[in-house]
Formats: C-alpha cells, structure tokens, sequence
C-alpha cells in the first residue's frame, strides 16, 4: 500500500540527516486507488487556494505531508503527520478529505505543478520528494557546480551507477523562496528540460518518480556520489573521475542517453 512505503521512505530521510525538523515534503498522486465511498466523504475543511490553476488536477486526490510535521513522526503515523486532499473542480483549490484537518505542506504549489505536468506529458510518474541532502546541497554554494551539467557530469563519473540510474541528470535552480509560485515554474521548466532530478539551490532536492521509493532512490544514488567526491577532496586529493571513454562504454553498454 503506497501510505506504507511513504512511511518507510520517511524514516529513511531522518536517519539519513536530510529531514531536520519538518525539513522535506513528499506528495503521492493517489487518485487511482480512490473508490466510490471515498469519494463520499465529506471534506473537513474550506476549500483553500493552490495559488495556480491546474487543470489537468481535476478532482485528482493526493496523499500531502503536513506542514510543519516531521519526517519521524510521520514514518511511525502517516495520516496523524499528513492528509488525504482533492482538487476542487475549478482546479484552484483543494480541500481536505481524511483522516484530520492536517494542512499539507507549503510546498504544495511545486508539487501539484509538478503532477499537473507530469500528467501532461502522459508520465506514469505519481509521486514526489523534496528534501535536503547535505552533501548536494553543500555543492550548491559553489558557482562552479551550479553551472549548467557541471555537477551532473561530475557525479556521474564518481560511480558508474550515478549515470545508470540518473541518466538525464540533475538540473539546477538559482535560488529562489521557498514554497513559492515561482520555485514551482522554475522546478517545471527544469524537468521540462529532461532532467531525472532537481536541485533547489541552497535548499534540497526535487524528485519524481512512479512511486516514492523510486523517488528516493535517485536522491540516495546523486547524493552518495557528491559523498565520495567530498571523501576524496577529505583525503588530500581531487578525485580522477571515469574518464569519458568509460562513461561512453558505460552508455553503450546500457542504452543510456548521450
Ligand atoms: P513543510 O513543513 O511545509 O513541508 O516545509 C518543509 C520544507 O522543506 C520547505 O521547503
Ligand atoms: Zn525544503
């Protein structure tokens, strides 16, 4: 059932060190899992603003992590640290259907851009997560790595397995405020540009996949590569990397992108 592995996914962001406090936010397109006594349920709050309209959401539900609720708590109780909402047929609001008034997080304008786009483009992709993961945010505060595919192309040449998992790569966003309409266009014109996985400049990561796990994985695979390139640099040394006749058998032999 997609609420447990949410949970399970929320204790593996705290044990990590990437969801201090209410730190990180995950979204599950649950629509498809909605049957006719759900959609009886009354709503147990007013109808509240998304600040976007989007169209494609129509009656659309969404398992939300609380704002302000934590990771830890939410991996031991997920509908006491989170809540079911549906999008309002003017594509505007939402409300919130079960099991309490939980207010979802306040990153919800990117999340539901996100969703809207995702479903767009016709992806099978449900589920969203944002958090922040020291060691990739670390290398958001250097011009150097937030240079366009600098990051990526290092990262993919730490482990052979970066560019396996995380083809398209890691596109980056000039820092912008927090649960904002604009961090929301910026994270949209980013995965539009056909990247696997988002960077929010000195804030976190923005990933989407089919389920949430999957989600985590991307992040857990870019963030251990930005680990052993900072072991390196710890060492004493400047890492080789692969070279790019490796990467290129690499792609080959696994039907990768170019
Ligand atoms: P929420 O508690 O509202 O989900 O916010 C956490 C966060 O990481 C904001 O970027
Ligand atoms: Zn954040």
């Amino acid at each position: 059932m997609k609420i447990n592995q949410v949970a399970e996914v929320a204790g593996y962001l705290w044990q990590k060190g990437w969801a201090e406090r209410n730190g990180g936010n995950i979204t599950v397109n649950v629509t498809e899992l909605v049957d006719a006594g759900m959609r009886a349920l009354p709503a147990l709050s007013e109808p509240k603003a998304i600040g976007a309209v989007l169209p494609r959401l129509q009656g659309c539900w969404f398992y939300c992590k609380g704002t302000q609720k934590r990771m830890r708590d939410l991996a031991r109780d997920p509908m006491g640290n989170g809540s079911l909402i549906r999008i309002t047929d003017d594509c505007a609001h939402y409300e919130i259907v079960a099991d309490a008034p939980v207010a979802p997080t306040s990153e919800l304008p990117s999340h539901l851009s996100v969703h809207d786009w995702l479903l767009a483009q016709g992806s099978p992709c449900r589920a969203s997560l944002h958090t922040h993961p020291i060691e990739l945010v670390a290398l958001t505060h250097a011009r150097k790595w937030m240079e366009k595919d600098a990051a990526t192309r290092m990262l993919w040449s730490m482990i052979p397995e970066t560019k396996a998992f995380c083809s398209r790569g890691l596109g980056m966003v000039p820092y912008l405020l927090p649960s904002s309409v604009a961090l929301a266009e910026a994270t949209i014109r980013t995965l539009a540009e056909g990247y696997d996985v988002v960077m929010w400049e000195k804030h976190g990561v923005f990933a989407v996949d089919t389920d949430i796990m999957s989600a985590f994985d991307q992040v857990d695979v870019l963030n251990k590569a930005a680990q052993i390139y900072i072991a390196a640099r710890n060492m004493g040394f400047e890492p080789e990397g692969m070279s790019d006749a490796q990467m290129r058998e690499l792609s080959d032999a696994f039907g990768l992108p170019k």
